[in-house]
Parts: structure tokens; C-alpha cells; sequence
């Protein structure tokens, strides 16, 4: 059996032909396919209007600068990417740690308890973890009782649904961000997506893109002004191109996703392996994470990677608490009381999921999860 990751991407020859078409074009960096990229983004998820970006990272950096000012208190969850709370230091704000819920994300009753004894809480950075969007309802009551600002890091969640509110439709939100990273619903190797329904967040968000330069119509042909301090974290035409094919192929990639989430949910039911949560439609399954009592066994989690990796499966743990890592410790963070997520961490972990994984790979991976358990 060939190597087994938890996560790939899936590339068609019609992906390769968009590319290799862009790459004889007039445009090789921002050009044609950028907008249409954006366009097909937005129809998509229905914000009014989409930025593509460099990466997800760089989305979440421009995200803060344009929702956070210096020292503002921003709630966010242990249970990421280090990229989320990372981009709220860039911001020169203030991370709180705030324990997570049985589904992995952050607990929003536990935000309103932090609300409500701090009033100088500015905002709330949730994560969709592993393709799963937090109750919008109580997200959107959050925002308008606390007037305070909310992103939505949706890296994990391209083509979630909750209740009818679209991933990326910033319903509850004043900003949501993609990342297109190959493991990632959709890929343009590097890239991600900024989401607002806000003119006014987009025009700031358009000139950080590009070293915070402006030009209109009025200005002479070479003119142009640098009203902010800015970046480049464009994107690329070639790999917009990519992106809008991998668009099309999204509800595709999203029904294998289900087809997996299910065979796994099955064969998972009255045993030690328990789903962090079973099929209902609402998740995108960026990852499918599941839940073993170690204490009950004879072996423990490092053993369980090791000998799945012996048998060429690469599961992987998604997340080590960030508040954890050395350089937040140096920062003073890491003593914070986050039972379910030392819980988790202990755990969990997540299974291959991919749109590319086939039944007969899929069945292996079972087989040999229990094989080891036992
Ligand atoms: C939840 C989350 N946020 C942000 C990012 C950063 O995205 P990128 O790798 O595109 O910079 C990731 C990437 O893994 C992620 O998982």
C-alpha cells in the first residue's frame, strides 16, 4: 500500500490544461483571472465582495490590521493553526485563550461569560475546526448584545453550511478567510480568501494587498499614492486559474467528503473509537478527528502514530494547544484552565480524509486503526 496522508489535494488534467493556458497569456501575476477568481469566490459563498491573497496567513495579517487596534482583548480558540492567533499579535492585540466545546470548537458560552465580566473585549476570532462552522445564531447574538467584531477563520471549512448560512457569507461575521493550501478543499498551492460585506473593510483591504498604494481615475496615467503601510500578498494569475477549475469541482470534492465521513461514522458505531461528531451535513470534513480513551488500552498515542506509520498511514493531531507553544509561554500564556482541550489533546486525532482516498485505502485504514487498538 502506498503512503496514506491524512490529507491531499486532487488535480485533473482540466486543472493542469487552465494552467498551462494562463501560463501563455498575456498575464503571469495579477491579471484576468485574479477577478474572475474573486467573482466566482463571492458567487460562491455569498459575501459581497472577496479578496484572493497570498495565503491564508497573509489573510488573516490583513484581517487584523483592519478589524484590531493596539492591545485590543480578542477571545480565539487554543484549537488551531498557529496562524490564527498569531495574526492577532501581528496586530499588536491581546489573545485570550478560551476552552473548547465537545465538537473541537471554541465555546461560545464560555465567551459570553468572559463578555460579560470584561466589557473591554473588542472581538472574537473563531475557527470552523475541521470544516464544522460555530452555531451562527449565538455568533450573530455575541456580535450585536457585545458590539464587538467577529472574524471567522474558515480555513478548514470551504463549502460548509450551517442552517442555511454558507461558509464565507459573513452572515455573523465582519470578516471570514480561506486558505487554499493543498490539503485544503480546494487548492492554488499557496493562496487564500478574504470575505466581507463591508465596502469600507474591502477598500482598506484592497490597498494592504499591495503596499497600501492607491490610484483612481483622477490621477495622472503614472501617478499613484501609498496612503497605508502595506504588503504584497498578491496572488497570482496561474494560480487563480487553478483555483476557479477547483472551484467547479468543489460540490465533488464535498460529496466524497460526506461518502468518506459516512463509511468512517459506520464503521466507528459501538466501539472504542469514537467520532468527535457524526455526519449531519453541516460539516465540510476538512479532517475527520476521532477520540480514544488511551487510560482503557495498552498502548498509548505516540505508539498508535509510530505503528500506523509503520503500516504507511500518516494520521496526524490537529491541534497542540497554541497557548502551549514556547513563544506563547515566553509571552506569559499556558497556565490558562482549558480542560476539554487538554482532553482533546490527549485524545484525539484525525484520520485520512481526502476526496482522492479510495474505498479500498479507506478500509485498510480501519482495518490497521483497530489492528493497532487491540
Ligand atoms: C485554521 C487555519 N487557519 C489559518 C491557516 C493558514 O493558512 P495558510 O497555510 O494558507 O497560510 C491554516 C493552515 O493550515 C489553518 O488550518
Amino acid at each position: 500500500m502506498n503512503f496514506i496522508p491524512y490529507g491531499k489535494q486532487s488535480i485533473t488534467q482540466e486543472d493542469i490544461d487552465t494552467v498551462v493556458e494562463t501560463l501563455t497569456s498575456s498575464y503571469l501575476t495579477t491579471g484576468p483571472k485574479v477577478k474572475e477568481f474573486e467573482n466566482a469566490l463571492s458567487n460562491y459563498c455569498g459575501a459581497k465582495y472577496v479578496l484572493v491573497i497570498s495565503n491564508g496567513t497573509a489573510a488573516l495579517h490583513l484581517a487584523s490590521l483592519v478589524l484590531l487596534n493596539k492591545e485590543d482583548k480578542v477571545l480565539t480558540t487554543p484549537n488551531s493553526f498557529l496562524a490564527t492567533s498569531n495574526a492577532i499579535l501581528y496586530a499588536q492585540a491581546k489573545p485570550i485563550f478560551i476552552d473548547i466545546a465537545k465538537d473541537g470548537n471554541i465555546d461560545l458560552d464560555l465567551c459570553e461569560e468572559e463578555l460579560k465580566k470584561d466589557s473591554s473585549i473588542k472581538a472574537i476570532y473563531v475557527v470552523a475546526f475541521s470544516g464544522n462552522l460555530v452555531n451562527q445564531t449565538k455568533l450573530n447574538y455575541l456580535r450585536k448584545t457585545y458590539n464587538i467584531k467577529i472574524l471567522e477563520d474558515n480555513a478548514h471549512a470551504v463549502g460548509a453550511v450551517y442552517d442555511g448560512i454558507k461558509s464565507g457569507s459573513c452572515t455573523s461575521s465582519d470578516i471570514s478567510i480561506f486558505s487554499f493550501h493543498p490539503v485544503k478543499h480546494l487548492t492554488t498551492a499557496e493562496g487564500g480568501a478574504i470575505a466581507t460585506n463591508s465596502k469600507e473593510i474591502y477598500e482598506k483591504l484592497l490597498m494592504l494587498r499591495s503596499h497600501g498604494i492607491m490610484k483612481t481615475p483622477d490621477m495622472k496615467p503614472w501617478e499613484y499614492e501609498m496612503k497605508d503601510l502595506g504588503f504584497n500578498y498578491r496572488i497570482s494569475d496561474i494560480q487563480c486559474a487553478l483555483g476557479i477549475s477547483q472551484l467547479k469541482r468543489l460540490p465533488e470534492f464535498i460529496d466524497r467528503r460526506f461518502e468518506i465521513a459516512k463509511i468512517y461514522d459506520k464503521a466507528f458505531e459501538n466501539t472504542i473509537v469514537k467520532p468527535l461528531y457524526t455526519f449531519d451535513g453541516k460539516s465540510s470534513y476538512h479532517l475527520y478527528v476521532v477520540q480514544v480513551d488511551f487510560s482503557k488500552l495498552n498502548i498509548n498515542k505516540e505508539i498508535l502514530f509510530n505503528k500506523l506509520k509503520e503500516k504507511n498511514i500518516g494520521i496526524q493531531l490537529h491541534y497542540m494547544p497554541i497557548n502551549r507553544q514556547p513563544y506563547y509561554k515566553s509571552l506569559g500564556y499556558g497556565n490558562e484552565n482549558i480542560p476539554n482541550m487538554d482532553k482533546y489533546y490527549k485524545e484525539c486525532f484525525s484520520l485520512p480524509m481526502y476526496p482522492l482516498l479510495s474505498n479500498e485505502e479507506q478500509e485498510y485504514v480501519i482495518k490497521s486503526l483497530f489492528e493497532v487498538l487491540r
